[in-house]
C-alpha cells in the first residue's frame, strides 16, 4: 500500500443512510419517476410461443388506436451491432439485441414495442397487437436426460480434476452419494426495470435503474455504434438488483424508440415481464460423492453441477465452484455442465454458483457427518485445507473455523444432541443445523475524484451504484476517515457514467473497489491540505485510478467465510417447516457500516429461508412459460416467515486492502438453505435434497 494508515472514526460506526430521508419522504426519484417533456411510453410485447418464427405483426389497426405513435418490430426496427465483447468480457445477450430477426427462441421473447402518449394507451395497444407465429416444437424440460450437456468454455474452468476418484471412493470407510436439486429462482427486485431515453444536443441521455451506468452506457454505445463519449447513463437510486440489472431489453427499446421518434421514451417492465426479460437463476441438478476415512478425513470429493441456458446465449450457474475453495481431498473432481433449452437466458443472481452449490455441498457434508458419527463442525475442522484445494494458492485469510467456534458458542451448539427425530414441542419436531459459507473477495479497478471545496466541505465523485445496499453511505464514511473529517462534511455523487470508469455493483466487489479509489484520492488530498495548500474558489480536486494497484495484488485465494446456524420446527401433521431462529457469523473483511452491513447479511439469510422453503418458478411444458409469474404465484418469504434472524461478524480486515474491506453483498445467502435443510433432517430424521422443502415433500 502506498497510503499511510488512517485514523478511523467513521468506518465501523453505525450510520443511517445519507439518502434515507429523501427515500422515505419520496424526494428520491427512481428511473420511472423522473419527468421528461414530451415523454412517450413504450410497452413491450412478448412472444406467446416458445419456439418458431414471427410470420406477421398486425400493426395497422394498433397504429390507429388513441395515442399510439409507433410500433417497432423486426420488420422496421433500427439495426444494431452485436459483434463485440463488452466491458465485462462477454458478448451481448441477444435478448437485448431487440427486433433484429423473426426467430423466437423462448416464450416471453420481446417481439414488439408499442409507443404511445400515455402508459395506459401503450399498454392497451400492446395487448391488442396481434402477432402471428409459425410454431416449432420446443423443449423446456430440465428434468429429463440431456445427452448433449457439455462442459463449457467460460471464464471458469468447467472441469477441475485431481486424483483417482473411483479408487479413493473404493478405499473410503464411508461414502455419501446423492443428487440434490434446486429449482428455477427469480431475483424480483422491488423496483422493476425501467429506463427513459432521449437525444439531447447530439448526446444520448438515459435514465435507468442498473448496477453500473458505464456498463450499460458502453453496451448501448456498442449496440448503436455510437461514440462512447456521446452516451450518458444515470442511475441515481436503485430499488434492488441482485444481478438482474445490467443491459436488458428495456434500455435498448427506449433508445430505439427515442431515436426513431426523436422524442423521449420510457419503457418499464411489468413484474410478469421480468420473469422472462430480467434473467433468473437456473435450476440445478447436482451430484455429490464424498468418501472419507473413519476419522472423517476426505479421500474423495466429486461435485457435478448441471444447469441450463437458452439456445441463444450461454450462461452457466457454477454450482461446483464452492468445493474448489472449501474442502480438499486426495481425489477432487468438480464440473459445471450446461444444457440448452428453449428458455430465457439465466444470469447472475445473488451468489451465482455459491447459493445452489453450497446447498448441495454443505448438505452432503452434513450427511457424511451423520454417517460417521462426527459432529458436523468437527468434520469441517478435520478437513480445513492449508492451501486452496484446486488452486494450490495460499489463502489471503481464512477465518472459517473462527466463525464456527464463535457461532457455536453463541447459537448454543454444544448442548445439541446429534441424534435426529428426538425433540418435540407439541405437534412440532425440533432440530438444528449448520453449514459453512464462502464467497470470493475481489477488487476491480476504479477511478474517483475528491474535491476540497472552498466552503470547507468535500465532494467525492465516483461512478458507484447504490442498489439499496447502502454503498453511498459506506463511501461517505470511508472518505470521511481518509480526509480526517466528519461524514457530514462529505457529499458523494454516484450513478452517472460521466463520472468515469468504476466497477459495477456486483460480485460483492462494489464497495471494496470504490472505497479503494476514494481512499487513494482522499488521502492524497488530505496530504496536500496538510501541507498548507490554499483552496481556490473552484476547489482542489485529486483524481485516483486503482488499475495498477489492483493489478499488483498477489495471487491468492481471496474469500470471505461464514458459518450459518438454523433452528427449525416441523409440523408433523401439515409438513410445514418453520424457521425459529437463525444465526450467521461472518469473516468478511472490515465492516464499514454495521447498520447497513447487518441488513445485507440478514437480507441474504432471509433469502436463504426463502430459497430453502418457498421459492420455485414452475414452467409449463405446454406453453414454455411460467405458471404464476408474479409475487402471488412465485412465493417469497414474507415477514411472518422470518423470525429471529441475527447476523454478526468477527474481526477480519483484509491485509491487502487500504480499508481492510472484503465485500459482503452475497455471502449472507450462501449456506443458509443448507443449514435449514440440515436442521430439518435433525428434526425429522428425513434428508431433503430437493428445494424448496415444501409441505408436500415433508409429509
Ligand atoms: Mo451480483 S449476482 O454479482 O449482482
Amino acid at each position: 500500500m502506498t497510503t499511510a494508515p488512517t485514523r478511523r472514526h467513521s468506518v465501523g460506526t453505525a450510520h443511517t443512510r445519507v439518502e434515507g430521508r429523501d427515500k422515505v419522504t419520496g424526494a428520491a426519484r427512481y428511473a420511472s419517476e423522473i419527468p421528461f417533456e414530451q415523454l412517450a411510453h413504450g410497452w413491450l410485447v412478448l412472444s406467446t410461443v416458445a419456439r418458431g418464427r414471427i410470420t406477421s405483426v398486425e400493426d395497422t389497426s394498433v397504429l390507429a388506436m388513441p395515442g399510439v405513435v409507433a410500433v417497432l418490430h423486426h420488420g422496421n426496427a433500427p439495426r444494431v451491432d452485436t459483434d463485440y465483447t463488452g466491458l465485462l468480457g462477454t458478448a451481448p445477450d441477444p435478448t437485448a439485441a431487440l427486433f433484429q430477426h423473426d426467430r423466437v427462441p423462448h416464450t416471453g421473447w420481446p417481439v414488439a414495442l408499442v409507443v404511445a402518449d400515455t402508459s395506459e394507451q401503450a399498454r392497451e395497444a400492446a395487448e391488442a397487437l396481434v402477432v402471428h407465429y409459425e410454431q416449432e416444437p420446443h423443449d423446456v424440460d430440465f428434468t429429463s436426460e440431456h445427452p448433449d450437456a457439455h462442459p463449457l468454455d467460460s471464464h471458469l474452468p468447467a472441469v477441475a480434476e485431481k486424483g483417482d476418484l473411483e479408487a479413493e471412493l473404493a478405499a473410503s470407510a464411508v461414502v455419501v452419494d446423492a443428487e440434490y436439486t434446486t429449482p428455477e429462482e427469480h431475483h424480483n427486485p422491488m423496483e422493476p426495470h425501467a429506463a427513459a431515453a432521449r437525444w439531447d444536443g447530439g448526446r444520448l441521455d438515459v435514465v435507468d435503474s442498473n448496477q453500473g451506468t458505464l456498463w450499460v452506457a458502453s453496451e448501448l454505445a456498442n449496440l448503436f455504434s455510437l461514440d462512447p463519449a456521446s452516451v450518458r447513463v444515470r442511475s441515481e437510486h436503485v430499488g434492488g438488483g441482485f444481478g438482474s440489472k445490467g443491459l436488458r431489453a428495456h434500455q435498448v427499446a427506449a433508445v430505439m424508440a427515442a431515436t426513431v421518434l426523436q422524442r423521449p421514451v420510457r419503457v418499464v417492465m411489468t413484474r410478469r415481464q421480468m420473469f422472462s426479460l430480467a434473467g433468473y437463476r437456473s435450476p440445478t441438478r447436482q451430484r455429490l460423492r464424498l468418501g472419507a476415512d473413519a476419522d472423517g478425513r476426505l479421500r474423495a470429493l466429486e461435485h457435478r453441477c448441471l444447469s441450463l441456458t437458452s439456445t441463444v446465449h450461454e450462461f452457466v450457474e457454477p454450482g461446483a465452484g464452492p468445493a474448489r475453495t472449501m474442502y480438499d481431498a486426495d481425489a477432487h473432481h468438480t464440473a459445471n455442465h450446461v444444457v440448452r433449452l428453449d428458455v430465457p437466458t439465466p444470469t447472475w443472481m445473488r451468489a451465482p454458483g455459491e447459493a445452489p452449490g453450497s446447498f448441495a455441498l454443505e448438505s452432503a457434508l452434513d450427511e457424511l457427518a451423520g454417517k460417521l458419527g462426527i459432529d458436523p463442525i468437527e468434520l469441517r475442522v478435520r478437513n480445513e485445507p492449508a492451501l486452496g484445494p484446486v488452486s494450490g494458492l495460499p489463502f489471503s485469510g481464512r477465518n472459517l473455523l473462527a466463525c464456527f467456534r464463535e457461532g457455536a458458542r453463541r447459537f448454543g451448539w454444544a448442548d445439541r444432541d446429534p441424534r435426529p427425530g428426538l425433540r418435540r414441542d407439541g405437534r412440532w419436531l425440533l432440530g438444528s443445523g449448520t453449514a459453512a459459507a464462502s464467497f470470493p473477495a475481489g477488487a476491480a479497478p476504479s477511478t474517483a475524484t475528491v474535491t476540497a471545496e472552498a466552503d470547507g466541505t468535500f465532494t467525492v465523485r465516483i461512478n458507484a451504484a447504490d442498489i439499496g445496499t447502502g454503498a453511498r453511505t459506506a463511501l461517505t464514511l470511508v472518505a470521511a476517515d481518509a480526509l480526517e473529517t466528519a461524514p457530514e462534511r462529505v457529499r458523494v455523487r454516484i450513478g452517472d457514467s460521466d463520472l468515469g470508469p468504476a466497477f459495477i455493483a456486483g460480485g460483492s466487489m462494489g464497495t471494496r473497489s470504490w472505497s479503494w479509489a476514494v481512499t487513494v484520492a482522499a488521502e492524497e488530498l488530505r496530504e496536500r491540505l496538510a501541507l498548507g495548500a490554499a483552496v481556490p474558489p473552484e476547489g482542489i480536486t485529486v483524481r485516483s485510478d486503482t488499475t495498477e494497484a489492483v493489478g499488483a495484488l498477489a495471487r491468492k485465494e481471496r474469500h470471505s467465510f461464514g458459518a450459518q446456524f438454523a433452528e427449525v420446527a416441523v409440523d408433523v401433521d401439515t409438513g410445514e417447516v418453520r424457521v425459529r431462529r437463525m444465526f450467521g457469523i461472518f469473516a468478511a473483511g472490515r465492516i464499514v457500516n454495521p447498520l447497513t452491513a447487518r441488513g445485507q447479511f440478514v437480507g441474504g439469510m432471509t433469502w436463504g429461508i426463502s430459497m430453502a422453503l418457498h421459492e420455485e418458478a414452475v414452467r409449463d411444458a405446454g406453453t414454455g412459460g411460467h405458471y404464476g409469474a408474479d409475487l402471488a404465484g412465485y412465493h417469497v418469504a414474507a415477514h411472518a416467515d422470518v423470525p429471529l434472524v441475527e447476523a454478526d461478524w468477527i474481526d477480519d480486515p483484509d491485509p491487502d486492502d487500504p480499508v481492510g474491506i472484503k465485500g459482503i453483498g452475497e455471502i449472507g445467502i450462501v449456506g443458509a438453505a443448507a443449514a435449514i435443510a440440515n436442521a430439518v433432517w435433525h428434526a425429522t430424521g428425513v434428508r431433503h435434497r430437493h428445494l424448496p422443502i415444501r409441505p408436500d415433500r415433508v409429509l
